[in-house]
């Protein structure tokens, strides 16, 4: 009796700590939980993975969809006059004004059906929103930092408003104030999804479409990168042989958006401050790594951002001054080792903006 008595009493004090730990998390002190500052991103990353999927909003069942394909152009040409076309969502990234804005605008011209833009711009930098296409086109943005996470929050930021304001937004390209589009906006819709036609596919077949994400795991300063916020700490969510590096910008299909902000594993460790600020680069390792790690088929690998490194100087890549902006540059520029051509390049000087204008028309987008 009294043996059995005591085990029950040791069960529920040995029990009692166990039920107050997994009931009361919170009496418990957790490293690493969101600051103030982070909930009301939390709560828009939350809409926006809770917004519906272009899929589901388009009025198909899974067995029409696939019985579709050989009647194709004449339920394409119904769904038409029903739902709009995708459309590709720039999301411009910047501290500055936005030197360029009157080129993009040509580059926009005449195609107001197929794309959106968003802004983030660093409140605390001078930014005056320019007009036209721009026009209030500026999302509720926070402070950029380089070195920090603060520039993977704004992209997740960019992703997450571009997703709740059109469901028709099916790729999504990060873009800076110093980069130039290469191509007419018309040949990088028909790059991406064919043609015009075509493109409704992209509500029918989504999978198929890659996101242009750069993924390499040859970057010699790997590793010293991966310990940027101490040794070890990376560990369990992403050991080193997953830890990946990539350029920053980046053009993510609709699905990969979506994974993204639904992320919380891995940006719990992204965002951890770095204590070794020479090798703290968060967000070219954030997105090619988790995006490896969640579905390396569905990436190219490569990116669409052309970036010239030689003579790189303090982690910035040359910045093209006006003298050396001709046709040959561009057409150099274009040149990548893929089957794409690239469509975006960066730095430019704002100055460049004049000597690109004078090209816009017979040579950037000529095609
Ligand atoms: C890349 O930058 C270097 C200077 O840093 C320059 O000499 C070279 O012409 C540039 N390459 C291209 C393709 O623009
Ligand atoms: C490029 O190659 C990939 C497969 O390697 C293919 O799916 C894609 O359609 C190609 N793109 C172009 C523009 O030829």
């Amino acid at each position: 009796m009294f043996t059995s008595r005591f085990a029950l009493t040791l069960s529920l004090l040995l029990t009692l700590p166990l039920l107050l730990f997994f009931f009361f998390p919170a009496i418990y002190p957790h490293k690493n939980l969101p600051g103030r500052d982070e909930l009301d991103d939390l709560a828009l990353f939350r809409r926006a993975s809770a917004a519906r999927s272009p899929s589901r909003a388009f009025p198909l069942s899974r067995g029409a969809a696939s019985s579709s394909a050989r009647s194709f152009p004449a339920k394409f040409a119904r769904l038409g006059s029903r739902t709009s076309r995708p459309k590709i969502a720039f999301l411009f990234l910047t501290n500055s004004d936005l030197y360029f804005s009157p080129l993009w605008e040509e580059f926009f011209s005449g195609h107001s059906r197929f794309y959106n833009i968003y802004i983030h711009a660093d409140p605390s930098s001078k930014f005056a929103p320019p007009d036209g296409v721009f026009r209030n086109r500026l999302i509720p943005s926070k402070k950029t930092e380089r070195a920090s996470p603060t520039l993977i929050a704004a992209a997740r930021r960019l992703l997450a408003d571009a997703i709740l304001d059109d469901p028709a937004n099916f790729y999504f390209a990060l873009v800076s104030q110093h980069c130039v589009p290469l191509h007419s906006f018309r040949y990088m819709y028909n790059a991406l999804f064919g043609n015009s036609i075509s493109a409704f596919n992209a509500y029918i077949d989504p999978g198929k479409y890659k996101s242009y994400i750069e993924i390499l795991s040859d970057e010699p300063n790997l590793y010293e990168r991966y310990t940027a916020r101490g040794e070890d700490v990376m560990l369990p969510e992403v050991a080193f042989e997953q830890f990946r590096v990539g350029s920053q910008f980046f053009m993510l299909a609709k699905r990969h958006a979506s994974l993204v902000l639904e992320d919380r594993k891995l940006w719990r460790k992204f965002r951890l401050p770095c204590l070794n600020k020479e090798c703290c680069y968060p967000e070219e390792h954030y997105f090619p790594t988790l995006l490896s790690m969640s579905d390396p088929k569905g990436c190219s690998h490569y990116t669409l951002t052309r970036v010239n490194w030689t003579g790189s100087f303090d982690g910035h890549p040359h910045l093209y001054q006006p003298e050396e902006i001709s046709p040959e540059l561009v057409h150099e520029l274009r040149q990548s080792e893929s089957n794409y051509s690239y469509f975006f390049a960066r730095k430019f000087s704002p100055e460049c903006l004049e000597p690109l204008m004078k090209i816009a028309d017979n040579v950037l987008f000529k095609d």
